[in-house]
């Protein structure tokens, strides 16, 4: 199919996926307003409708708490289809959501959008301004360890269940987490899906969360999940910087923000598992490395760090399969084509590494990968995920991020290379 022909059918599913005001990332699967699906949403609306693609991110940001979080799902509307829902999370901000936070990719997206016409985005790009600089406050406060970005359940870092949080998961002893009916895998095959066993956890720290009224300090000292995080630090690392941008387009003082960027690129030193050369998750609580190169250890260069050390990592696991980059090496024994974070390739993280390959001067990296997510597209449709060695879609179809990607990123309209 020609590329222009994907354009239409990617804008199709965006509008097709907005509820009004917000886009869920498939219908049936993810009902709800998703953080970085949304700020991937709207990234992809700015390539046809820039006033919706502000609507996307000021409805998410309508969300954060008083603490400053932005949190990772809102219920704008109950949904019986999925689980669990916001009587099992109990949010206390001001539209029911969940209890934790997600990727914040938001800031960098909304410096794209507004980059787009900064005239006619001033006004908008001034009003979130300060909320996001209070949720990224949030983060330096409540979840950096020794510099690093910790997540606080398998949910906070977009990776569900990626290998890296194995260990802390053991950790856990999901007792008296009751009987709960799980809607997941009656939309999709439950061999694309995470487990039971990690099921009752990620449940059980919800319940844990929630009889915390998720107080962030009792938090802190009570929750036995706590995980420095490759795909939080990096993430929140370029942020940053697009923050610190947008506030000097602004005129305001950024010195706190900078200070930030500094902490954590002292910080992401902490990631750096010397047996693996590589960066790596970091259970906080054991002091233990997960032991993955996973697509997440490929962010250090959107972080904006300039780091060669990766560069052989990246060659090896690309050239270990057909469509790159798949979410955990392949060597490894916890490898799974089909399963979710513990193999299958994904679109959006593609865009990431690919946008810091680029701005770290890899360019002939960066467009390989480009061109190489745009074939898998072109060939097997806007999903979920991807095998990475068949390119055989995989979990929900029609997905907002994929097609978000796709015009923003990947399609030949997007750009030269
Ligand atoms: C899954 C993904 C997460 C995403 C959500 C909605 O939970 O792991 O990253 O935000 O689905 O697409």
């Amino acid at each position: 199919m020609d590329h222009i022909s994907l354009d239409r059918q990617a804008r199709a599913i965006l509008t097709g996926n907005d509820r009004g005001g917000y886009t869920v990332p498939t219908a049936g699967l993810y009902p709800y307003q998703w953080n970085w699906d949304s700020a991937f949403a709207a990234w992809g609306f700015a390539q046809f409708d820039v006033e919706r693609a502000w609507t996307e991110v000021e409805t998410l940001i309508a969300g954060q708490w008083d603490s400053g979080m932005v949190p990772h799902i809102l219920f704008h509307q109950p949904d019986p289809g999925y689980f669990p829902g916001p009587d099992v999370w109990g949010g206390t901000g001001p539209i029911p959501s969940s209890g934790i936070s997600q990727p914040p990719v938001a800031a960098t997206f909304i410096r794209a959008i507004w980059e787009q016409d900064r005239a006619a985005g001033a006004a908008r790009a001034r009003a979130l301004y300060p909320k996001l600089v209070k949720w990224h406050q949030w983060f330096m406060d409540w979840r950096v360890e020794n510099g690093a970005v910790c997540i606080t359940h398998p949910w906070e870092a977009g990776r569900d269940n990626a290998p890296d949080w194995d260990g802390a998961m053991a950790g856990i002893d999901p007792v008296g987490v009751g009987d709960y009916t799980r809607r997941d895998t009656a939309h999709v095959d439950a061999a694309m899906r995470p487990t039971k066993y990690d099921y009752d956890r990620y449940i059980w720290l919800v319940q844990m969360g929630r009889r915390l009224g998720w107080d962030d300090a009792a938090l802190k000292a009570q929750n036995p999940f706590r995980v420095a995080d490759p795909t939080m630090t990096f993430i929140l690392m370029r942020a940053h910087r697009d923050l610190a941008e947008m506030g000097r387009t602004l005129g305001e003082d950024v010195g706190r923000i900078e200070a930030w960027i500094a902490t954590l690129e002292r910080g992401a030193e902490a990631l750096w598992n010397p047996d693996l050369g590589a960066y790596d998750a970091l259970d906080v609580k054991a002091q233990k490395f997960a032991g993955c190169v996973s697509n997440a250890s490929f962010l250090c260069w959107y972080g904006g760090l300039d780091d060669d050390r990766m560069r052989p990592q990246i060659a090896r696991v690309w050239n270990a399969v057909r469509y790159p980059v798949p979410s955990l090496e392949p060597a490894s024994d916890r490898f799974d084509a089909k399963r979710y974070w513990r193999g299958p390739t994904w679109a959006i993280m593609n865009a990431l590494i690919s946008l810091g390959l680029r701005d770290q001067g890899l360019t002939a990296e960066a467009a390989r990968l480009r061109r190489d997510t745009a074939t898998l597209i072109a060939e097997h449709g806007f999903a979920e995920y991807f095998d990475p060695h068949t390119g055989a879609p995989a979990g929900g179809g029609t997905f907002t991020w994929t097609a978000a990607v796709w015009l923003a990123w990947a399609s030949p309209s997007a750009g030269d290379d």
